[in-house]
């Protein structure tokens, strides 16, 4: 990756980032200067301009009009603001859809989408392809030299409104990558296993996009469906970066929407990441979710993975609260600062928002931003220019790296994405929330994670969970079976290593890809029902899941204390290698987790770095030769740390100790360095 840091400031210093996006064209040209001033008063320094511009910049084919953004970058530029611009591919124009009606996306159930709201194209569309390209040439070429600029933005969250689409296009496109994926129709009907329900295909020209028909459509046709719309939608980023990349050496991202990528909007962000310069995140509290904290972190530590460790940027958060939740709640006193400085922990260089100033017209107009409708004498104002204070002090942290995971999660796109498939035993059964159960079991125990695929070189973790990987590849096997040999520990959950890559059954016993390394046999699933549990005759009650097996070499922890699968093992540990294979068959409570996790942790010699109360979020980067821990009290109650160092916030030394208040933040240079990762 051709990145290091942004250019902000004047000094060549590093600093965070911090601002967002900006619409200059829903103002007049009155409210620009008044914005410039107002951000610096924030401390605001990058803000991304031109997002959904395309209508405004070329109002018919061929014709663009650049002079407002010419001004409203220069006048960026004289107040020292620096700007990520966007090539506004985002949402093409309705004078282009009106133009090029086939351009529309169609739905599963054949309905054409209309314009009118934004993100209205199919990625397969030719000539959304060709006006992109030419709309990205004009705007690198008038802006590669602009002193303002330091990064490219290309498009906006790929994938959000408009993807998988089922169009004749699509299809075509779709027939030409599996054409590229099977060579032959006799590999795609194997690998498809089209034996089944008198599926067999005899031409390419046969085969559609997955489309709403009478029942459950092949699974693996729609895995690959969604593995071919992230690589459409892929293509046409590669197109527009490509363009960018041969006029301007400056970093090229698009922002990347944490986990909310399933198998319905396909985006593979462990293959996009590695065509960004930069990996960069939009992220957005759940309102409701007593927990959101936690899943911000398991957000952040997820985007930290796709980025290899290295520092990424957070392009959007919000300061209080969204228009698109069902109720849409402001943040709590010091919430914003909290969330902010979380994902500054978690590896960002950066925390940007959505958006600069709060909208007056259009369906974004009730979403806070940095500046609300009541203006600059208002509560969220004032703490939005502490918190643009706050990052003022942290540039020294530009660049280091997250350290102290002695823990990895596995998360692969395919069996996150094959276990959200229908036909499945339990509906309640997928990836995510297993996952976030065991993120937030090791949040509370105060554990850095990192996230990696299971193909991934593990070899510098103690502990892999591996929660409800479902679909997984002979490789990705193979290193987990690498890591247990040679001394890690693996802590596999149920529904884990069921299918391959075709999502075939692994015959002989489930988990078939890990029923050796964990040294148990599983005979058949027994689901429970929604709100049933199963008593475990230790590490509490399981829900969702439990099932009949018996152990070939493990020894068993926990048995099913009741039900038709009593007696049968629910927690085992097997002895592998040189190190161990733990397996839970199934849903713990997070105490379970937590107990279990206990006995895991102190078998591999893990401990978190302080020792702190629930939900005080402790995190630490480091850079040669310096580190600093973030600390965020989450909690309602006043925390007191030994950490001796220097207080970046407060701007003084800690004695050794440190009290950080209750819902306060703090940063502390660390007097003894950790250690770079
Ligand atoms: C993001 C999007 C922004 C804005 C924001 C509102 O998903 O990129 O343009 O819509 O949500 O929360």
């Amino acid at each position: 990756m051709a990145f290091e840091h942004l250019p902000l400031r004047d000094d060549g210093s590093p600093a965070i980032g911090f601002g967002g996006d900006y619409y200059p064209e829903q103002w007049d040209r009155a409210v620009w200067k008044e914005d410039v001033a107002l951000m610096t008063e924030a401390g605001v320094n990058l803000v991304s301009v031109g997002i959904f511009s395309w209508a405004l910049l070329e109002p018919a084919e061929g014709v663009y009009e650049f002079g407002w953004l010419d001004d409203a970058l220069d006048l960026l530029h004289e107040g020292g603001i620096r700007v990520d611009l966007a090539n506004a591919s985002a949402s093409p124009p309705p004078w282009f859809s009106h133009k090029y009606p086939q351009s529309l996306p169609v739905r599963i159930d054949g309905v054409r989408l209309g314009y009118g709201s934004r993100q209205a194209f199919c990625s397969s569309s030719a000539d959304y392809r060709r006006a992109s390209a030419a709309l990205t040439t004009k705007i690198v070429e008038r802006y590669a030299a602009h002193p303002a600029v330091v990064m490219w933005h290309v498009h906006n969250e790929y994938g959000c409104h408009n993807d998988p689409c089922y169009c004749d296009a699509s299809q075509a496109s779709f027939q030409s990558w599996l054409r590229a994926k099977y060579g032959t129709i006799e590999a795609v009907n194997e690998a498809w296993g089209t034996a089944f329900w008198s599926q067999h295909y005899y031409s390419f020209d046969e085969i559609t996009p997955p489309r709403a028909t009478g029942t459950f459509i092949n699974p693996t046709q729609r895995l690959d469906y969604s593995r071919f719309s992230s690589d459409d939608l892929l293509e046409c980023f590669e197109a527009e970066a490509a363009i960018i990349r041969a006029h301007s050496p400056l970093p090229v991202t698009t922002n990347f929407m944490g986990l909310t990528m399933g198998l319905d909007r396909p985006i593979d962000y462990w293959k996009w990441a590695d065509r960004m310069d930069v990996v960069s995140n939009d992220h957005y509290l759940i309102a409701d979710d007593a927990r959101n904290f936690q899943e911000l972190a398991m957000t952040s530590d997820y985007i930290r993975g796709l980025a290899d460790g290295a520092p990424w940027l957070l392009m959007e958060h919000s300061s209080s609260a969204v228009n698109w939740q069902p109720r849409n709640i402001a943040k709590k006193p010091g919430e914003m600062i909290r969330n902010s400085l979380q994902h500054v922990a978690r590896g960002a260089d950066a925390a940007l928002f959505f958006q600069w100033r709060a909208a007056r017209a259009g369906s974004e107009k009730f979403h806070s931003a940095l500046l609300p409708h009541a203006g600059r004498d208002s509560t969220l104002f004032r703490d939005v220019v502490k918190l643009g204070a706050y990052l003022g002090k942290l540039g020294e942290v530009v660049g280091s790296r997250v350290v102290g995971a002695d823990i990895v999660i596995i998360n692969d796109t395919d069996a996150r994405w094959a276990s959200e498939l229908d036909a499945h035993p339990s509906i309640d059964v997928t990836t995510v929330p297993e996952t976030r159960l065991w993120h937030d079991a090791l949040y509370r125990g105060g554990y850095t994670t990192d996230f990696r695929r299971a193909t991934d070189d593990l070899s510098g973790y103690r502990v892999a969970i591996v929660p409800v990987q479902y679909l997984m590849t002979d490789a990705g096997a193979a290193n987990l079976r690498g890591f247990v040999e040679s001394g890690g520990t693996l802590v596999a959950t149920y529904f884990s290593g069921i299918v391959n890559e075709n999502d075939h059954i692994r015959l002989g016993g489930y988990p078939g890809a890990l029923s050796e390394v964990l040294g148990i046999r599983i005979e058949e699933f027994f689901p429970l029902l929604q709100s049933e549990t199963i008593a475990l005759s230790e590490f509490g009650a399981g829900s969702k899941w439990s099932e009949r097996g018996t152990v070939s070499s493990a020894r068993v922890l926990a048995e099913y204390a009741s039900g038709p699968v009593q007696g049968s093992a629910a927690v085992t540990r097997n002895a592998f290698g040189k190190g161990s294979a733990y397996y839970v068959g199934t849903s713990l409570t997070t105490g379970g987790v937590s107990a279990l996790f206990a006995q895991v942790a102190a078998e591999a010699s893990i401990t978190p770095f302080v020792s702190v109360p629930q939900d005080v979020e402790v995190v630490l980067r480091s850079n040669a030769g310096t580190s600093w821990a973030f600390v965020i009290n989450h909690t309602s109650e006043d925390v007191a740390l030994s950490l001796d160092g220097v207080d970046l916030l407060a701007g003084s030394p800690t004695g050794g100790s440190l009290t950080v208040d209750a819902g306060g933040v703090a940063v502390v240079r660390l007097s003894t360095p950790i250690g770079d990762s």
